[in-house]
């Protein structure tokens, strides 16, 4: 069992792998309190790590002046109002206006295994390979039951944390804050990741060290954004990707999030991570229960490398489901950057017919295909096919496609509604919006207010029929606009801060629906690119599409963040057309393959546009990806270089037994006159001898000791981004 409970000393020892996290019942007055997080502690008294002795950590021996407890001590849970001045977790607001919160020890209780969170994503698993810990807790004065759940993994470096609140009164009470875990960390000399961006520019890596007060980063948008992510780390400040203690925080959810750390003043630090309590307010009845999103935390002491590994094992295997889990996705063609809006049957039809003939093994027909859509001013909630463009009907596409021996894949934007649309003329009051104020439109649409079940109900029923009209296997779930002017036609006005989450739990019921009445459907995650590139979307799409630039240059330092805590498979990623559609930059055919086979492949151009020579070199390309795409699904993957740095973005994917390994990547600038780079590999067995396959001369064979050691030189440069790659097989021990 990974979860102790020593009676002796009130203590609660959780351990993964290689890590604990203990939790303590502090005093007469039974708070809960945060004792330790980080590398396994294997003895089983851990009285010494307590400050069971010094005030003001003692509030019974420090009665004269409660605040300094409250205000020092590290609450597992910390609440507002009672003189937890650092950042907390629950707020409230009881019926007479007060805000106060006290949360004390009630009972607990260890079971195997790990509880779904009702209508929300959550990580699984079964009880070979987790425990949890339920601690409750009750305000008593207001009669509010808090749950503190844990769940430590037991053969990865991870622990899960919610919370679930419970109105135990009779007049009902309001949460105006209730975020989903809060840790605090002895000292201050730390650095903080995460992931920064915009609209084609997503996930570009951000660090720096932290200071006293509050750094937070978060999303108000309505959607976990493409300018902020729901991850942060804490680290050493001289942690590397191979050394150093590593934090790892992600939050499972796509809405708004909010997390902050902060620089206390007995220079310890408080991460705390949940819903972004700004325009949230929820109201709970009597016996009513509100549950948050869960908060991934992971551990490294062998620097971030390892912090992402574990995130990337944990997500392949306990958040991913359905029939693609562990199967390989298709290697898929889409129609949006070949012909935007001006495509019908026959177009689809070409670039299907080069497709399957150089390998391709799915067509997905993007935005553009329903009601009047010929442009993206108009239509979205018409789901009904354009027979205009789709000549003989969709069924009979579908049915063309297939008998090419490719699968079809189609686009929907399911969350919107166009201004110019029959469903907005029949129905105007179905948008988010404030009665009386014109909302602001964003791509000439607005947003459905989900909160509304009929809506739901009819968006629902009108994808599905038309997913039941043909043999479609693949959806890409697109979501073009961030939600503004909060209001609904469906909720009273004290419930009026439900409808950011409320609008999210929709949406998740609407995918839930769709994986369970379509259960061998590949349903991919789009939000003008990667705005919703979270864990909450992975849990429904094992990918997302990662960015709507697909220039390889800049894909690099995309997929170079992103890779920081989300698993390589999960990353939608396309060849494109040169020039770039988005940079205007012209990279080679090999370049484009490379980065965009770090991911789930695809392409996204006309294939008739290209000369034969370009249409052997991506038959060539398809052919790799599928003998690599074990490797690069389910290997173990190293960052070789930092791009912003080295001038070079390298990567590594090696399989779990170190027999295989693929490395790749791209050099950026040519310069006359220099020496060639040196890549080091990493994780590889040491003790073994490596044989080149691909990228050295054949039957060339090094150590895994001089791989990691010497490291291997690459081709010398001619021209910028230029891209390289090195296969190797083990062949024998040292
Ligand atoms: C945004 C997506 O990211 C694109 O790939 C494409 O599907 C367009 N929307 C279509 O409107």
């Amino acid at each position: 069992m990974s979860i102790r409970f020593i009676e002796k000393d009130k203590v609660f020892k959780l351990d993964s792998k290689d890590i604990s996290y203990i939790i303590a019942i502090v005093d007469e007055e039974q708070f809960v309190g945060h004792v330790y997080f980080g590398k396994k502690i294997l003895d089983e008294n851990v009285n010494y790590l307590l400050r069971i002795d010094e005030p003001p950590y003692v509030p019974s021996k420090n009665n004269r002046d409660r605040v300094s407890f409250y205000d020092s001590f590290p609450m597992e849970y910390s609440t507002h109002g009672i003189g937890d001045f650092r950042e907390s977790c629950l707020q409230v607001r009881d019926s007479k206006g007060h805000t106060a919160c006290k949360l004390q020890y009630i009972s607990h209780e260890i079971f195997k295994g790990k509880k779904e969170l009702k209508g929300l994503p959550a990580t699984f698993g079964d009880e070979n390979e987790c425990t949890t810990l339920e601690i409750t807790c009750l305000d008593k004065d207001l009669n509010l039951e808090v749950v503190l759940v844990y769940t430590p993994f037991e053969n990865l470096d991870v622990i899960t944390r919610s919370v679930r609140v419970k109105n135990c009164a009779k007049d009902s009470i309001t949460l105006t804050k209730v975020l989903s875990t809060c840790v605090d960390f002895d000292g201050i000399n730390y650095d903080m990741i995460s992931l920064h961006g915009s609209w084609a520019r997503e996930r570009h890596i951000s660090r720096k060290k932290i200071s006293y007060g509050k750094q937070a980063v978060s999303s108000n948008r309505g959607e976990s954004s493409h300018q902020d992510n729901p991850i942060i780390a804490l680290l050493d400040n001289n942690a590397t990707d191979e050394s150093g203690n590593v934090y790892g925080f992600n939050f499972v959810y796509s809405g708004n999030f909010f997390t902050q750390i902060e620089g206390c003043q007995f220079d310890t630090t408080r991460v705390v991570m949940g819903i972004n309590p700004e325009d949230f307010a929820w109201v709970l009845e009597e016996g009513q229960e509100f549950i948050t999103p869960e908060v991934v935390m992971v551990y490294s002491n062998e620097g971030i490398g390892k912090m992402t590994r574990t995130f990337h094992d944990l997500y392949r295997n306990n958040l991913i489901r359905g029939k693609y889990k562990d199967k390989k996705r298709p290697i898929l063609i889409n129609n949006w950057e070949a012909t935007y809006f001006d495509f019908n049957t026959e177009k689809l039809i070409s670039i299907a017919k080069e497709a399957s003939s150089l390998g391709i093994e799915m067509l997905v027909m993007d935005d553009g295909w329903f009601g009047k859509r010929n442009a993206d001013n108009s239509s979205l909630g018409d789901w009904v096919v354009n027979e205009e463009k789709i000549q003989g009907g969709l069924k009979n596409l579908v049915d063309e496609v297939n008998k090419l021996g490719m699968e079809f894949g189609i686009w929907f934007e399911p969350e919107m509604i166009s201004a110019n649309s029959d469903l907005f003329r029949e129905h105007q009051d179905w948008c988010i919006h404030i009665e009386g104020r014109e909302p602001a439109l964003c791509r000439e649409q607005y947003v459905l207010d989900l909160s509304r079940q009929e809506v739901v109900d009819y968006i629902y029923e009108s994808v599905k029929k038309v997913l039941s009209s043909a043999n479609i296997t693949y959806v890409k779930w697109d979501m073009n606009r961030q939600l503004t002017d909060l209001g609904s036609m469906n909720i009273t006005p004290e419930r009026h801060g439900e409808l950011f989450h409320r609008y999210m739990l929709a949406v998740y019921e609407m995918m839930n629906r769709l994986t369970t009445d379509f259960p061998d459907l590949l349903l991919e995650n789009c939000s003008g690119g990667g705005a919703r590139f979270d864990a909450g979307m992975l849990y429904y799409c094992p990918q997302i599409w990662c960015s709507d630039d697909t220039d390889a240059h800049e894909r690099t330092f995309i997929q170079y963040g992103t890779s920081f805590f989300y698993p390589i498979s999960a990353v939608g990623s396309h060849v494109s057309a040169v020039p770039n559609h988005q940079t205007g930059r012209i990279t080679s055919l090999e370049t484009r393959g490379t980065v965009a086979m770090a991911g789930s492949f695809g392409y996204e151009l006309d294939l008739n546009q290209l000369d034969q020579n370009e249409k052997e070199k991506v038959a060539e390309q398809v052919k790799a990806y599928k003998e690599y795409q074990e490797l690069i699904y389910g290997g173990k993957y190293y960052r070789l270089s930092n791009p912003k740095k080295d001038d070079l973005a390298a990567w590594e994917f090696i399989s779990e037994d170190c027999s295989k390994i693929l490395v790749q990547g791209v050099a950026f600038r040519a310069a006359s006159n220099v020496l060639r780079h040196r890549i080091k590999l990493l994780g590889v067995d040491a003790t073994a001898i490596y044989r080149f396959v691909k990228g050295r001369q054949k039957e060339e064979k090094l150590s895994g000791k001089a791989l990691m050691t010497g490291g291997i030189l690459i081709p010398a440069i001619k021209g910028d981004d230029v891209a390289f790659e090195f296969y190797l097989e083990k062949i024998e021990e040292c």
